[in-house]
């Protein structure tokens, strides 16, 4: 595998001191992170301040969502440029909260990635279908929907970049392990998807597919053993700086 992606999404679980204190313990480690890519998404107010502690020291900064226009008579949204132009390189989109909780439509998620394809900026498009679709075996018909409806039209030049975060949503925040057989599974799905969608070399050399959902310095070697996980997408355990850094060394060995 290639240097491993993990991307740190801090919620909204952090105040701003805590945010810059975490910031700090984790840059400070930066110098064992090089032969993987650590991105860090703080909350909005801390963007900027992490930006700066985080300067040089080879982690990227990421966002936790964004609007689906550049800018305008949008209160209260943030725009995915004005987050360019601060240095945010990832922008996580349709994350299963904002999807259940805030309502966030398959239509708008298209949007957010449209908009972000255009920027010098790459989204993390989540998918992952919830525990009642797994039962009822709905899962592989939730992960081509999500992915097709997000993706279908879009078009790749040959600097645009996206990550796919697997992310079961009754993993997230469950301290379960997941079965890594399954994870590969449903990458397998995705990724044939993407052929059907995508030129092979598109796919191969410009799409990276990740796993999230309860990610910790345990269980991390045994899903990025798998070939097709490119890297994790963490939640409660990027909020301390010892356990996510064991998880960054456990994914660097593998
Ligand atoms: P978790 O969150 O690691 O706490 O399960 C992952 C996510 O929501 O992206």
């Amino acid at each position: 595998m290639k240097n491993p992606l993990i991307i740190a999404n801090w919620k909204m679980k952090l105040s701003h001191q805590e945010a810059l204190d975490l910031a700090k313990k984790i840059s400070k480690s930066a110098y064992r992170y090089k032969d993987s890519e650590v991105v860090l998404c703080p909350s909005f107010i801390d963007i900027i301040d992490v930006s700066g502690m985080i300067k040089d020291t080879g982690i990227s900064l990421g966002a936790q969502d964004c609007f689906w226009e550049e800018r305008g008579a949008f209160t209260g949204e943030i725009s995915p440029l004005f987050l360019q132009q601060i240095g945010v390189k990832y922008i996580i989109i349709g994350h299963s909260e904002r999807r259940a909780i805030s309502e966030e439509s398959e239509e708008m998620v298209h949007k957010k990635v449209r908009l972000i394809l255009t920027l010098d900026t790459t989204p993390v498009l989540c998918v992952g279908e919830t525990f009642e679709e797994r039962q009822e075996g709905l899962k592989d018909v939730v992960l081509r929907r999500q992915i097709y409806s997000a993706l279908n039209g879009l078009w790749f030049n040959k600097s645009d970049r996206i990550v796919i975060a697997y992310e079961p949503v009754w993993m997230i925040g469950s301290g379960q392990d997941a079965d890594p057989e399954e994870i590969t599974h449903s990458h397998k799905v995705i990724r044939q998807l993407l052929y059907d969608l995508f030129p092979d070399q598109v796919v191969d050399n410009q799409i990276k597919i990740i796993y999230g959902g309860s990610v910790d310095p345990e269980n991390v070697s045994r899903y990025l053993s798998q070939n097709s996980v490119n890297g994790v997408l963490v939640g409660a355990s990027s909020l301390d700086a010892v356990q996510f850094s064991s998880i960054v060394a456990a994914a660097i060995k593998c």
